[in-house]
């Protein structure tokens, strides 16, 4: 039997003398005198006066309970032991204002010891520094501490609101494969051998995204999944190898009515989870705006030091560097930290400048405007004057202000001013926690030319609808073809994507040629998709949003780690438990498979 925590839990007919009667939270002055018994893990002790104080937790809080000398020498037990209290409660005579439960304390009667615990790695405690590995190693120690169980609750909360909030807008949740076939979203797949057919392998899905358009075709026509992902692709802060979507896809749309669906969802989570209420609708932006005026596509707009062209000022200075920039069909562009002057220092510059360099920058030009000899910065000297009074005016800069300035091709400059405006964002503080700035960034380039290996790739992934059906006719410029792909972003984070889908299979036929991808090619990998997009498929588009990123943001946390219970390293890898590991030879010729990795020392 279980029962609603905070209640009481007393009643029922199969209970076990040593079961609980309340849980660690809920016991307040109005319990006085009840007779009661408590489950929950040693937290701590402390031996006063020949009374023994011991806080004992679960889940729902601490209470603490007393023993005397004489029953503490009868009963063994150590912190993170799990007991059994059975006591009256009583008032407590040195109360805790900080504690729920601090005005009451269980006087006990019996003790009973019901798991005895090894000396804990480290101690449960908030504030404990303890090093990740080792917090990983024994994720159930961590997880045990209050501000972990705090994170775990609070995405259950989210999940389950969002779950509502679709449900309100009638969307079906559909269960879609999870071993299956490959679906391109820019990373590698996982892949299961199969044993049944000798040599082939599933994919775990990078996404739901075939499915869920199959889904449309089906006519299902609002679909809703928390959807487990998965993709080999390097780690990061705001990456892990398996992951969470909150995956939908809707018929006979286009992009305002994905928008409104969004918005309409997240507005009402927000209130139902946080209590705070949004403003919808969400700010929308061209992803070519984005990029002028902040240097990415997904930025903070909790703050300005917006990028401004200084092309017009280039043309009337004597500075060389940048008129042949210029003239090269570069780019150069310039942020203003009003006040940055006196707020950052010539040594504060260094790590600017090696910022600058990190992201491609030959260097970092800057100026300090002042009054005759007081400006300052290796730009100074082609500032005075005429030249100075018409960089003034391009930027609005006034005496006391730092100029930053990047010159070079336009995405570099770009990627070098984009960096530096989020750094500074941070450094200055400039951002109010709890502000809650989303923002669409709309108009996404179709497709993006990867030097590396010379071929042109989907910017957001191939069944991405073109602006122009016609793909810009017969030998279309790439570069310049404008997609119906979206961002949601949150406070500087990319928190999710999608697109307005192509429901024809002449264009999405034609979308795998500009990307390389033949006729034999296509229909190996997706004559699935290509053979429903026949058979009366509705216009259709759908959205993704990262479910940890989402979690993790509204705690205030930079890792998505903290807000997963088994999460993974950089390295992919499960330290607690040990996942993964190498497998039996015989295991691997079942599925066909012969290892060429060297034997595991
Ligand atoms: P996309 O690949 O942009 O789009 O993914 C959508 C969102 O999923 C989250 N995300 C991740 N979160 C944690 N770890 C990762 N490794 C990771 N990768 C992605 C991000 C991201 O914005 N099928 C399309 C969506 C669509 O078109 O409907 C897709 O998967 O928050
Ligand atoms: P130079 O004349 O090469 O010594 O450069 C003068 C200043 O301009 C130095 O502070 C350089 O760091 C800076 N600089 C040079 N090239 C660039 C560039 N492409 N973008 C921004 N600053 C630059």
């Amino acid at each position: 039997m279980t029962a609603a925590p905070g209640s009481s839990l007393s009643d029922g007919p199969q209970r076990e003398a040593w079961q609980r009667t309340h849980t660690c939270g809920v016991l307040r002055p109005a319990n006085i005198g009840e007779s009661v018994v408590l489950n929950g893990w040693v937290a701590g002790r402390r031996n006063l006066g020949g009374i023994f104080f011991i806080d004992l937790r679960d889940r729902y809080g601490v209470t603490q309970f007393t023993l005397t000398e004489e029953q503490s020498e009868q009963i063994k037990f150590s912190t993170e032991w799990v007991l059994s209290v059975r006591g009256t409660v009583c008032e407590r005579e040195s109360k805790n204002t900080e504690l729920p439960t601090g005005e009451i304390e269980v006087r006990a009667t019996e003790v009973e010891v019901l798991s005895g615990s090894e000396i804990p790695p480290f101690e449960i405690r908030d504030d404990v520094k303890v090093a990740d590995d080792i917090r990983l190693r024994y994720r159930y120690i961590d997880l045990r501490r209050p501000s972990m169980q705090h994170k775990l609750v609070h995405r259950s909360k989210f999940i389950n609101a969002i779950r509502r909030a679709f449900e309100r807008q009638e969307f079906v949740e559909v269960e879609t494969p999870i071993l299956t076939k490959a679906t391109p979203e820019g990373a590698r797949d996982y892949l299961v051998p199969s044993r049944v057919h000798a040599g082939s392998f599933y994919a775990l899905p990078q996404s739901p995204q075939i499915f869920k358009q199959i889904l449309q075709v089906a006519g299902l026509d609002r679909y809703f999944q928390v959807a487990r992902c998965f993709r080999d692709e390097d780690l990061r802060a705001d990456r892990q190898p398996e992951f969470t979507q909150l995956d939908m896809e809707m018929s006979f749309v286009c992009e305002e009515d994905v928008y409104a669906a969004w918005e309409q969802v997240i507005r009402e989570v927000f209130a139902e989870t946080m209590g705070v209420e949004l403003t919808v609708p969400f700010p929308r932006l061209t992803w070519r705006e984005s990029m002028d005026r902040f240097g990415n596509d997904k930025p903070d707009t909790r703050f300005g030091l917006e990028l401004v062209d200084v092309a017009d000022w280039v043309a009337v200075s004597d500075f060389g560097v940048f008129q042949s920039v210029l003239e090269d069909g570069g780019r150069v562009r310039a942020i203003r930290v009003p006040g940055g002057g006196s707020a950052i220092s010539r040594g504060q510059i260094k790590p600017l400048e090696q910022l600058a360099r990190d992201h491609g920058a030959k260097g970092l030009a800057w100026w300090k405007p002042g009054e005759s000899g007081g400006a300052a910065g290796p730009l100074a000297k082609f500032c005075a004057d005429a030249s100075g009074a018409k960089l003034r005016e391009v930027l609005g800069a006034e005496d006391g202000d730092l100029i930053l300035f990047s010159a070079g091709p336009e995405r570099q400059v770009c990627a070098v001013l984009g960096a530096l405006r989020t750094h500074l964002g941070a450094k200055l503080e400039l951002t109010e926690p709890g502000t809650w700035n989303f923002l669409w960034v709309t108009s996404f380039p179709m497709f993006e030319f990867d030097g590396d290996s010379d071929r042109w790739f989907a910017a957001h992934h191939p069944f991405t609808a073109p602006t122009d059906p016609s793909l810009g006719g017969a030998d279309p410029d790439r570069g310049a073809l404008e997609s119906r792909a979206y961002d949601l972003v949150l406070n500087g984070w990319e928190l999710g994507s999608g697109s307005i889908r192509i429901h024809s299979q002449e264009v999405q036929a034609r979308v795998f040629d500009l990307l390389g991808i033949g006729p034999e090619e296509a229909q190996a990998k997706f004559g699935f998709l290509l053979d429903a997009l026949a058979q009366g498929a509705p216009p259709h588009g759908g959205f993704a949003l990262g479910l940890d990123r989402l979690v993790a943001l509204t705690l205030g946390l930079e890792q998505i780690r903290d807000v997963i219970a088994f999460p993974k390293t950089t390295s992919a890898a499960d330290l607690m438990c040990g996942a993964p590991s190498p497998v039996s030879e015989e295991q691997l010729s079942e599925v066909h498979v012969t290892s060429k990795a060297p034997p595991a020392s």
